[in-house]
């Protein structure tokens, strides 16, 4: 009897005092960081919300609530910091050590491997070392012919999906453009997403997409022991074949053609130049005087096509929608596009042309300012940190809040206006606006992204006038139809005349809406600006 009452209430109230008593000690380390009051057992993990919508909505709350400066908050006994403070962000961005990813991109294990994004220490040092050379400029102008070749087949695309004034997702339409982007760049293989969408290949990288966002704040599927005894668990695994089967493959294949093609090179040299795929690059590279493992290669090119179509995807697709509800600015893009682009509309803008764009350079600042595609950086403390004068102990997670640092109106003035020109006028220091981080863990694709980017946008431009998905849906002020960092009074007045083409803004890897980004298109009649 006694025992049993020992085992049912006793030791269960130790192991709680047990769990109490190092929070507290905890706590007091992290005094300083100013955050919601955490209860026990569940920290504040009871008020963060359920879905990443919500729990962006609370982010932006506390990070309200909080004078907009760095956060602490609790999920049961673990803490979490959101860091928004320039210092803070600079020293951890720069930092050589604290280079180790938080516990959310473990979900990208299975599939990525330890490639450039996921890993850390000596092999991340080295890897990033070995692939830096795959993005200079000589390869980027063979990676933009893909990006235009693509375009003008997304142009087409969109012809007939918003025929007849129909609405149409812009979102999924983006997604499929920038995996065939991907694809050919990163692996020399086109596979013609746009065209067979629902091709097993295609599919795959969509259900992968979707598992990840899915189960990265789901309470219990976030655990891959718990996670494997789902009913999902089967389909899962054989999306994770399809992948690693197709990308093995081509991999294999590139090594035989590349044989032969050198080859058939060596014998006339007369013959063009082939075009270079990231994975020729990564097929040529040493690391310590030895080549790749297939396995290595594996992990980088799977990582690039993640990481390369996943944040293109939402940036081309906020960046259409946001022409669709501001007007104004879409008419000085094309003013921009006839200045430069002269009688011929329809044309591929060259690598020079797209570099003088300079107001599409700035809508695409002022885009990933309002809606980044990477809302949050994660980083993992293997070891007691100063962070600048601020002590954070081991096991503390930061989350680097690029999405917060937008909405910052000591450095933006009247964020809530989508206004591209700010850019001309307002300087943010450099660790105020960072939509591609900074320092030696800063997007390695910065340049291709924009680049591709710019030649999508471009081109829409060009060949319709983008429309809201209801003509009432413009903006007559200016300002964005997504209400984060408003004030709480001024946000619940405004949700509630929210429209259901309005986005719903979830950030999970990604920022993504949950109910798509809705538009119409009417093309442009004449190939000729007047
Ligand atoms: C709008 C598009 C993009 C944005 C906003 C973006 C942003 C970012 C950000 C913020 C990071 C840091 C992430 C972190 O530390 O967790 C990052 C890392 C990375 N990005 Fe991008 N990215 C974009 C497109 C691309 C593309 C097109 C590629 C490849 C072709 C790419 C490849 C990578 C890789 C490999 C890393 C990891 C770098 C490392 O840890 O050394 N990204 N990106």
């Amino acid at each position: 009897m006694w025992f049993a009452v020992l085992a049912l209430v006793v030791l269960p109230l130790l192991v709680l005092v047990y769990f109490e008593l190092g929070a507290l000690h905890r706590r007091r380390l992290l005094k300083e960081f100013n955050g919601p009051t955490p209860i026990p057992v569940l920290g504040n993990a009871h008020r963060i919300g359920k879905n990443p919508a919500e729990i962006l909505a609370t982010f932006f709350e506390w990070w309200h609530d909080y004078g907009k400066d760095n956060f602490l908050f609790w999920t049961g006994y673990s803490s979490h910091i959101v860091v928004t403070n320039p210092k803070q962000l600079e020293y951890i961005l720069n930092s050589q050590q604290l280079i180790q990813k938080s516990t959310i991109y473990t979900l990208l294990h299975p599939w990525l491997g330890f490639g450039l994004l996921t890993s850390h220490g000596i092999k991340w040092h080295k890897h990033r070392k070995m692939i830096t050379p795959s993005f200079h400029f000589n390869i980027l102008q063979d990676f933009h012919e893909v990006m235009n070749e693509n375009s003008s087949k997304f142009v087409e695309q969109l012809k007939k999906a918003s025929a007849g004034d129909s609405i149409i997702d812009f979102q999924e339409h983006a997604n499929y453009l920038t995996l065939d982007v991907i694809c050919d760049t990163a692996m020399g293989v086109p596979i013609n997403a746009m065209e067979q969408r629902d091709s097993s290949i295609v599919q795959a990288f969509r259900d992968m997409c979707y598992n990840i966002n899915m189960r990265a704040f789901h309470p219990f599927k976030r655990s891959n022991r718990v996670f494997s005894l789902t009913p999902e668990f089967p389909a899962y695994q054989r999306t994770l074949k399809t992948l690693q089967d197709f990308t093995y493959d081509i991999i294999e294949k590139r090594v035989e053609a590349l044989q032969n093609g050198s080859s058939q090179q060596e014998q006339d040299p007369s013959l063009p130049r082939k075009k270079m795929a990231f994975l020729d690059t990564l097929l040529s590279s040493t690391i310590d005087g030895r080549p790749l493992t297939r396995q290595e290669i594996y992990e980088e090119v799977s990582t690039f096509m993640f990481e390369g179509h996943d944040t293109t995807t939402s940036g081309v697709s906020f960046a259409g929608y946001l022409l669709s509800r501001h007007p104004d600015v879409q008419l000085k893009l094309y003013q921009e596009q006839c200045e430069i682009m002269g009688d011929d509309m329809n044309r591929n803008a060259s690598f020079q042309e797209i570099s003088q764009m300079k107001y599409l350079d700035m809508f695409i600042k002022e885009v990933q300012r309002v809606y980044p595609s990477v809302p949050f950086i994660g980083r993992y403390c293997d070891k007691d940190y100063n962070i600048n004068g601020s002590f954070v102990p081991k096991g503390t997670t930061l989350n680097l809040a690029l999405i917060l640092l937008g909405y910052n109106d000591r450095v933006f003035k009247d964020p809530h206006h989508f206004r591209p020109e700010r850019f001309e006028e307002e300087k943010p220091g450099p660790f105020e606006y960072l939509p591609f981080s900074a320092g030696p863990r800063n997007c390695i694709g910065q340049k291709f992204a924009l680049l591709e980017l710019k030649t999508v946008i471009s081109k829409m431009v060009r060949s319709f006038e983008v429309l809201p998905a209801v003509d009432d849906l413009v903006s007559t002020d200016g300002r964005l139809n997504t209400y984060l960092g408003l004030a709480p009074e001024e946000k619940l007045k405004r949700e509630a005349g929210r429209h259901k083409y309005d986005p719903v803004l979830s950030a999970v890897l990604t920022l993504k809406s949950d109910n798509g980004l809705h538009l119409r298109l009417r093309e442009r009649g004449s190939s000729i600006c007047i």
